[in-house]
């Protein structure tokens, strides 16, 4: 069933589309000028140091491959958030009685069931607002959502959450938003600031934040998530030169590159990286450009940084946001953090 309704009361136009009943799809308009992935691709693989922005690892296969990750028994960031999402949703949903969750980079929303769970429990309901890049990834998982619970309203959002969030549809009520799975650690430290900024300027009192990040640990159990024995790490690195094959006509071959990922302990991050095997050149249509790459030359995809409870703190509080509660395992090894609007606590009624 496809409906379309265009939204005046919101300054920019937006349309919304029934998918079924209780699922609706949003394009989220970018209010900041964000680049494509030809403008980053010409910015980031024609010069040294080469990179391309993590975005592009989501398409359909990448969020699958992403998912399995998840499954691995090295990475440890899903279960460890997963653990603390479980023991904290109760108070979160209880202590907010939010009438929005706003997911951003919400992927299969597999841990964000909790939070569905704890309002099944107390007695509410809320709309449910995924903001993702993968479009088939927001879509399967809405479908799945409205049939695991009947009374919630899923509003799919597909969009870049690097153009702003000012485009997002009005909610009218309190709002929880989420950004989970450590994603704030795939910025770096200015573009976690600007992204945090946005997040801020469209809170109202009342509101809060839950902010899942990683924390600084021995490098062997970092090192271990990022290359999981089994290669699932390895086949999701990979599949970026399979979406520059696909968006930009470029012959990479995978067989020519290898997956590392290491952490720097001076930048508290992981880099992960695909290493070219060989000399080799590499035809990239769109860009009308062919890259020349030198036996062990680096293509910079992924940042992980990992944060400490004080660098969290300061981050959130830069943004003008304070922390309400921290939710960590004994071991520490990761953190979720209920922020709200400084000097507008979260509601507790
Ligand atoms: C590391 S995964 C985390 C997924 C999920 N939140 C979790 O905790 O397991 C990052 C997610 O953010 C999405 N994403 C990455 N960059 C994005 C962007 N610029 N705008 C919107 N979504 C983005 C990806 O598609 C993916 O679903």
């Amino acid at each position: 069933m496809l409906a379309y309704a265009a939204h005046l009361a919101n300054p920019v136009m937006y349309m919304e589309e029934i998918v079924v009943p209780r699922l609706t799809r949003h394009r989220v308009p970018a209010a900041l000028p964000v680049a494509d992935i030809v403008e980053d691709a010409s910015k980031g693989l024609i010069k040294s140091p080469r990179s391309m922005p993590p975005k592009y690892f989501y398409d359909e296969r990448g969020s699958q491959l992403f998912d399995a990750i998840c499954e691995t028994r090295e990475y440890y960031p899903t279960r460890t958030e997963e653990a603390l999402l479980r023991s904290c949703a109760h108070d979160v949903i209880t202590q907010l009685r939010p009438d929005h969750i706003v997911e951003f980079g919400s992927g299969t929303a597999r841990k964000t069931r909790h939070l569905f769970d704890a309002c099944d429990r107390a007695g509410e309901t809320a709309a449910y607002w995924p903001f993702d890049v993968c479009e088939e990834m927001l879509h399967d998982s809405g479908q799945k959502l409205v049939q695991e619970y009947d009374w919630l309203q899923v509003n799919t959002l597909v969009g870049d959450y690097l153009g702003g969030l000012t485009g997002l549809p009005p909610r009218e009520g309190r709002c929880l938003y989420l950004f989970l799975g450590g994603t704030i650690g795939n910025f770096t430290e200015d573009e976690a600031a600007t992204f945090l900024d946005e997040v801020r300027a469209i809170m109202r009192p009342g509101d809060g934040l839950l902010l899942g990040a990683d924390r600084v640990k021995d490098s062997e159990v970092l090192h271990a998530a990022y290359n999981d024995d089994s290669g699932i790490t390895a086949q999701f690195n990979l599949n970026l030169l399979h979406v520059l094959n696909r968006e930009l006509d470029a012959d990479f071959c995978d067989s020519n590159f290898e997956h590392r990922a290491l952490f720097n302990t001076e930048a508290s991050r992981i880099e992960m990286y695909l290493v070219s095997r060989r000399r080799q050149s590499v035809r990239i249509k769109a860009l009308e450009h062919t890259l020349e790459l030198e036996a062990g030359e680096k293509i910079l995809t992924e940042i992980s940084r990992k944060f400490t409870p004080a660098n969290l703190e300061s981050l959130l509080n830069d943004a003008g946001l304070a922390v309400q509660r921290h939710f960590e395992p004994d071991n520490g090894w990761f953190s979720l953090v209920l922020a709200e609007v400084e000097g507008a606590p979260v509601t507790q009624s």
